[in-house]
């Protein structure tokens, strides 16, 4: 009895939980010739995604322009393929390219006027969402600052709001540090303005488990190549059904209308999200983020999430033991899915990791940044280290810091 217990309670007879994760990792052409830990960057492409393609190409070469008899409503079911994710309502999800343009739309719902025309951001938003509002004639623009690079309070942000605010814009996870913003908490007291919300969840969406119901934010844009394994040029964005039926795009095109192929010379606008398609969409990237999307949805956000915090955790318990600062939030509840580790040389340090087919990136302020998606192992964590080690060692960053205490 003692023996059976002490047998039950031995490495060898506890399943790893993550097993058929990690079961998956064959999909991924990538993992067999790189340790990856890129996804918040560029997801690993499925292999399903040569398949997709040309299952778009025979319908291209067969049926030219009729095929777009499939397509059209593949548009809308590609939507709620990514809705599921978010807990959209149906048909609230529209396809584009990517998230700058898909901003411009949102933005062209938005009536500013010289009472109320400023939009408030901080200085921790993904450029994209800097330079569209920064040139945005008639606009005010408003900075709220992070006091350390990683974080922004809410209160910070929430007290620049007021009623001259026309938008809050909000990115979930902030590229340079992993910051989590309460979207929630931001949504609502732009709605006690008068104001309107826009969340950029492309560094969430996928990782992190989504409920826009919940948050009540007026738009949410995103799109496939990070988290969602989904490659270049599937971006997304949903409306909140109120603000969707209200939603009058300036930036609208033949496809935004009830009934586009009808060619009528009034624009009457989709009832459904298409009425933010704008021109016509591009099938071949539409195509080839669909394997990636239904990949994740089967993982499930919620298990992509557990694993990456673990994960996650024991990257900044082994950045800790060498003394490399940690620009992530420690608190796991507040980050995304990646770390930042910053030292002296990161940058060089990125680009021989780099050359070693170690994947990571580097930002300026932030250092390298790194994460684990599904189908990352411990072990890639640990050849990370390792060559970091190395490589910090041999002062091939540029005499980087070495040594065991904490900066
Ligand atoms: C937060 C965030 N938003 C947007 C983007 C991309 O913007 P776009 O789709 O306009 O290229 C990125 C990175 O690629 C990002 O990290």
């Amino acid at each position: 009895m003692r023996r059976a217990r002490a047998a039950a309670g031995s490495k060898a007879a506890v399943a790893d939980p993550e097993e058929d994760l990690l079961a998956l990792r064959g999909e991924f052409p990538i993992l067999a010739t790189s340790t990856y830990l890129l996804s918040h960057s560029m997801g690993a492409m499925p292999q399903a995604v040569y398949g997709s393609l040309e299952a778009f190409a025979d319908d291209w070469a067969q049926d030219g322009a009729e095929a777009w008899e499939r397509w059209l409503p593949l548009i809308l079911d590609w939507g709620n393929l990514v809705g599921r994710l978010l807990h959209a309502e149906k048909d609230s999800v529209i396809f584009h390219q990517n998230v700058s343009v898909l901003m411009a739309i949102a933005a062209s719902c938005l009536r500013p006027t010289r009472r109320r025309n400023r939009v408030v951001y901080t200085t921790l938003n993904f450029p994209t969402n800097h330079y569209f509002w920064q040139v945005q004639p008639g606009i005010e623009v408003v900075r709220v600052a992070s006091p350390d690079g990683i974080t922004v309070p809410t209160e910070a942000l929430t007290a620049a709001l007021d009623e001259r605010t026309l938008a809050v814009v909000v990115d979930h996870g902030i590229y340079v540090s992993g910051y989590l913003q309460d979207v929630g908490a931001i949504a609502a007291a732009a709605a006690r303005c008068g104001a309107a919300t826009i969340v950029d969840a492309y560094q969430t969406v996928g990782c992190v488990p989504i409920d826009v119901r919940a948050w009540g934010a007026d738009f949410v844009l995103a799109g496939a190549h990070k988290w969602l394994c989904g490659g270049p040029g599937a971006a997304f964005l949903y409306a909140r059904p109120d603000r969707l039926r209200a939603a009058e795009p300036a930036l609208a095109g033949w496809m935004s209308h009830a009934a586009p192929f009808a060619f009528e010379e009034r624009l009457r606008y989709a009832d459904t999200a298409f009425r933010f398609a704008g021109g016509t969409p591009g099938m071949a990237s539409l195509h080839a983020a669909i394997p990636g999307i239904r990949r994740v949805a089967e993982v499930h956000p919620e298990r992509v999430r557990a694993k990456n915090v673990r994960q996650m955790n024991k990257v900044i318990t082994l950045a800790d033991a060498r003394g490399l600062e940690v620009r992530s939030p420690r608190d796991a509840s507040r980050r995304s899915g990646l770390v930042c580790l910053n030292f002296p040389g990161a940058e060089a340090a990125t680009r021989e990791l780099v050359r070693r087919r170690i994947f990571v990136d580097y930002r300026p302020g932030a250092g390298i940044r790194l994460s684990a998606h599904f189908y990352t192992t411990d072990a890639e964590l640990e050849t990370f280290f390792g060559a970091l080690d190395e490589i910090r060692g041999a002062g091939g960053a540029g005499g980087a810091a070495r040594g065991s205490k904490k900066r």
